[in-house]
């Protein structure tokens, strides 16, 4: 190796610093970021801004969120959900604008006994309604290690995706009479909380305070710039992923749920 580097022209090597320095700023920095907004220090920057937890015990959870507000974006961040014995602890990764009419695009991590599954709670909000609930199972273990999640917000649609599978689209149905959100900048939103009200089991199981603190940790948070997303949408091979997730691993969809829509599933279930 060091014989090889001495061979390579001054010029050529001040090129790979560059190139390396270049990629390096690319990748998200949580001091540069985010901010954290509760929590205190339970929640924790690592490594020079590489890495960030959050942590639960039982007087409070933690929380972060981003500097910049957002009008469409594509966020990916990678998340280690709380390992062993996290049931009754929700772990929210999600954008949302402010106000009685806000949207709000959600990722919920339920937590679980151990070795039960965690359960992948999203919604979608409109000008202040939500009540769009899919959930879904993993087909992996989120706590073992790092897995990437990420939001794709543009004016087409909405796109929910793991490890670069998408698991839930929304389409932009507005000229069929269905709200999309596209006029409110969202901001980026994290945090660890205790919700052993409803989170495990429908609220069966409670935290056990015996293994706090809990922790989740975050790295390589990537804000992609614009022209790489703003016009994308699934194509053949992204409609076949999603229905592979939603025919394996889905355990709720509210278009499906006629005891809560008597009179029929929302608009946009029908259009879909
Ligand atoms: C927890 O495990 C139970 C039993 O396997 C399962 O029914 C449930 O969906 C799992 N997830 C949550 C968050 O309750």
């Amino acid at each position: 190796m060091t014989t090889l580097i001495t061979k390579v022209p001054i010029g050529f090597l001040s090129l790979l610093l560059i190139i390396t320095i270049a990629t390096k700023a690319a990748a998200g920095n949580f001091y540069q970021d985010f901010e954290v907004t509760w929590g205190d220090n339970r929640a924790k920057i690592f490594n020079g801004g590489q890495l960030l937890t959050l942590s639960l015990d039982r007087a409070s959870g933690s929380g972060f969120r981003s500097k910049n507000e957002y009008l469409f974006a594509k966020l990916d961040m990678q998340i280690k959900l709380v390992p062993g014995n996290s049931a009754g602890t929700v772990t929210t990764y999600y954008l949302s604008s402010l106000g009685g009419t806000h949207d709000e695009i959600d990722f919920e991590f339920l937590g679980n006994l151990s070795g039960d599954p965690y359960i992948l709670h999203t919604n979608v909000f409109t000008q202040g309604k939500g009540n769009r609930e899919q959930q879904f199972y993993l087909w992996f273990d989120p706590t073992a290690d790092f897995h990437t999640y990420s939001i794709l917000w543009n004016p087409h649609n909405i796109i929910f995706s793991v490890d670069g599978t998408p698991i839930r689209e929304f389409k932009n149905l507005e000229s069929r009479g269905v709200p999309f959100p596209k006029n409110q900048p969202m901001r980026l939103y994290s945090s660890l909380w205790n919700a052993d009200d409803w989170a495990t089991r429908g609220g069966l199981v409670k935290t056990d305070w015996a293994h706090a603190p809990f922790t989740a940790s975050y790295r390589n948070f990537n804000a992609p710039p614009a022209q790489s997303w703003m016009g994308q949408s699934l194509d053949s091979t992204g409609l076949a992923r999603i229905h592979w997730v939603q025919r394996n691993y889905m355990i709720y969809n509210y278009c499906t749920d006629l005891k809560r829509f008597p009179q029929g599933p929302p608009l946009e279930c029908s259009l879909a």
